[in-house]
């Protein structure tokens, strides 16, 4: 009897788990590709060092070097609607010297992740016990300017312990890139790493922004809209549950959202379930928070496939103007390329192969309403 009672229970249970997880995998966010495990939301504490080399011994004061980094936390509160909170504590009293030449480490594209961690772990044994690193989640090491070497700003996703014992899951270390082509927006995109989001850019072969052109500073760092994806904002906890429309069944629904830019709003993606490898998903993206300059704008519709690894194209926006030659930016060029004015505007509808299509009705202020189509056929045919 005691058996029979529990086993009913057990399979109830079993029952509720199942449902449970039926419901959960249909929508869910990019799990995290990079491996990177600093915090999202809240205090993200990081440790700012500054290293020079006996071949290139600083030019610059850290001072100097760091105002290149400052806006990087602004930026940050504004993509995640005041929810990160990135505290740089700056080591600005001067330059550790790292016990190699710059030229010693082979530090260029294809760096071994090896050669990486001596790298970091030379840094932190120039820093000795004269820093505290107690708290600190994420490791930022920044070398002379024009030490030409130290060429680009790879993170390394390798647990390192420092003189006082603690361990760094997560450390960036910055190259010339950041002052020579990209800015302070390079922290923010290899911070993006360590928070465990991906490359949109192809690693092998293709163009920078063949799959997600001007969208996402994982992107393009120079991007011409360059706030995160709607479905990373959710991945990071910056976008709720409640603000993603899963639409899953059969048949004609319709859907408000808001930009991705401000907090304002609602709904802020819609997302169709198509298997465990791949969905279709809709934005909105405006002029609106960190995307100002953008030259397009309208409904975003794009594609993730969880499956597919960083550098490999996880995200992948669709044309709704093929053959365009996308938008320009005031600025300058560096917009994305082709797909750069791939939002759907009012009137025009994106339909799949895979029994999906999406018409943009109409916009109200900034945000659009938007009707789903899914044809059950498709699913099961
Ligand atoms: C570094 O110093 C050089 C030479 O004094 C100067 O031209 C340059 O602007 C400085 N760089 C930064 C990032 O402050
Ligand atoms: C410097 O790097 C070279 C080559 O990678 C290595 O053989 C040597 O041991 C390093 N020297 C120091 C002082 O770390
Ligand atoms: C890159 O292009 C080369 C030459 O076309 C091809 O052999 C290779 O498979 C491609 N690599 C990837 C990862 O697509
Ligand atoms: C734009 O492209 C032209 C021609 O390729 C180049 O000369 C110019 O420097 C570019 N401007 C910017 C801001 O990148
Ligand atoms: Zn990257």
């Amino acid at each position: 009897m005691q058996f029979k009672q529990l086993s009913g229970l057990t399979v109830l249970l079993g029952v509720v788990y199942i449902v449970e997880v039926v419901l959960a995998q249909a929508c869910r966010p990019l799990p995290s590709l990079d491996g990177g495990s600093a915090p999202s939301i809240g205090p993200l504490l990081v440790s700012v060092i500054f290293v020079d080399f006996p071949d290139f011994p600083a030019q610059n004061s850290t001072e100097e070097l760091y105002n290149t980094m400052i806006d990087a936390p602004d930026l940050y509160k504004t993509m995640s609607y005041g929810k990160l909170d990135l505290q740089m504590q700056p080591q600005l009293e001067g330059f550790y010297r790292m016990p190699n030449l710059s030229s010693n480490y082979n530090y260029a594209r294809g760096l071994t992740t090896e050669d990486h961690v001596r790298y970091i772990n030379d840094a932190l044994s120039a820093v000795g016990k004269a820093v505290s690193f107690e708290g600190v989640n994420v490791l930022y090491v920044v070398p002379p300017r024009g030490a030409k070497e130290i060429s680009f700003s790879p993170t390394a996703m390798v647990p390192v312990t420092a003189a006082d014992g603690t361990v760094i899951g997560n450390t960036v270390t910055f190259g010339q890139d950041m002052w020579d082509r990209w800015g302070f927006k390079t922290v923010n995109h290899e911070t993006g790493h360590t928070m465990g989001l991906p490359d949109l850019y192809p690693y092998v072969n293709g163009t920078t922004t063949q799959w997600v052109g001007g969208f996402d500073m994982m992107g393009l760092i120079s991007a011409q809209s360059p706030d995160y994806f709607a479905v990373l904002k959710w991945q990071l906890g910056w976008i709720d549950d409640s603000q993603v429309d899963c639409v899953e069944n059969s048949g004609i629904t319709t859907h408000k959202i808001s930009p991705i830019e401000v907090e304002t709003g609602s709904k802020k993606l819609i997302m169709v379930p198509i298997d465990s490898t791949q969905a279709i998903l809709a934005e909105v993206r405006s002029t609106l928070g960190i995307d100002e300059g953008a030259c397009g704008t309208g409904v975003l519709i794009y594609q993730i496939l969880p499956e597919v690894g960083s550098g490999n194209g996880p995200i992948r926006v669709f044309d709704s103007k093929p053959g365009s030659g996308g938008c320009q930016i005031p600025t300058g060029n560096s917009t994305g390329g082709e797909l750069s004015d791939a939002p759907y505007q009012v009137g025009s509808k994106f339909t799949s192969q895979l029994g999906v299509s999406i018409t943009i009705l109409e916009q109200e202020g900034e945000d659009y309403i938007v009707e789903v189509q899914i044809c059950a056929l498709e699913f099961f045919g």
